[in-house]
């Protein structure tokens, strides 16, 4: 079965509303009738609001950087499912390793964001790669079948048919350094297996894994060309329409 590929932008913390609404001027124009594959824009949550207004009526979803597993409640500062279901999203990145590094995010509280998401009926990208001396000591594989199996913990494959995973080697991420599409490959089916074990094999032939991490308008072919890999998660190269635009249409 061929799954339709993923092109996701995550803007990280960039742009106000107002360049929210201009990208979108520039942009969707350029991916006009491209229906090949799917784009996603996950904006700051304050562009949440511009940014769906400037997407309706397109094929361009938009989805949030993160969100906590509560419905509501005294917890500042924090967006639940609900409320990004309410303004619009479909789509929600969850555990990227930015969160992880910088913000306390752990395997356990991916997985309970991944649960509140999928319960909402949000599609969760949720990101798994392992540091620079993770890879050098040889523990990609241990880090990745680690991540997903917490990330999995207590969903059925009925629950979980949304579920897309991004692949993100922290040490791709920003660097420019990307991984090759032999590695990206390699470890994709490390994660497919254990979407397997998890889900069935049905579920793991269905599921879409993105790679991310440095992906630019010269290395989007050649990554996307791989039947690994469905789709990336685009980080420094989605803030300008033009270079998303060439990503999308690799
Ligand atoms: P990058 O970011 O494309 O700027 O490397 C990717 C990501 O962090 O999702």
């Amino acid at each position: 079965m061929a799954r339709k590929k993923l092109i996701a932008a995550n803007w990280k913390m960039y742009k106000n509303p107002e360049q929210s609404k201009q990208f979108f001027t520039d942009f969707l124009p350029m991916v006009q009738g491209h229906d090949r594959d799917e784009i996603v824009v996950c904006p700051p949550y304050v562009n949440l609001h511009a940014a769906l207004e400037a997407a309706k009526g397109s094929q361009v979803a938009i989805g949030a950087q993160d969100v906590y597993w509560k419905e509501e409640g005294a917890f500042t500062g924090e967006i639940s499912s609900t409320m990004l279901v309410a303004v619009g999203c479909t789509h929600v990145i969850i555990g990227h390793s930015e969160r992880r590094q910088y913000f306390g995010e752990t395997d356990d509280s991916v997985n309970l964001k991944l649960k509140a998401a999928l319960e909402h009926g949000l599609t969760p990208i949720v990101c798994v790669g392992e540091v620079l001396e993770e890879r050098e000591a040889g523990l990609t594989e241990d880090v990745l079948r680690r991540q997903c199996v917490r990330a999995f913990n207590a969903l059925s494959a009925r629950k979980a048919a949304k579920l897309v995973i991004a692949y993100e080697p922290v040490w791709a991420i920003g660097t420019g350094k990307t991984a090759t599409p032999q590695m990206a490959s390699d470890a994709h089916v490390i994660i497919r297996a254990e979407a397997a074990k998890a889900f069935g094999d049905d579920f793991a032939a269905a599921l879409r894994i993105l790679y991310g991490g440095s992906v630019k308008p010269d290395n989007a072919h050649a990554l996307m060309a791989e039947d690994e890999i469905d789709g990336a998660l685009v980080g420094g190269a989605s803030l300008d329409p033009k270079s998303f635009t060439a990503i999308v249409k690799y």
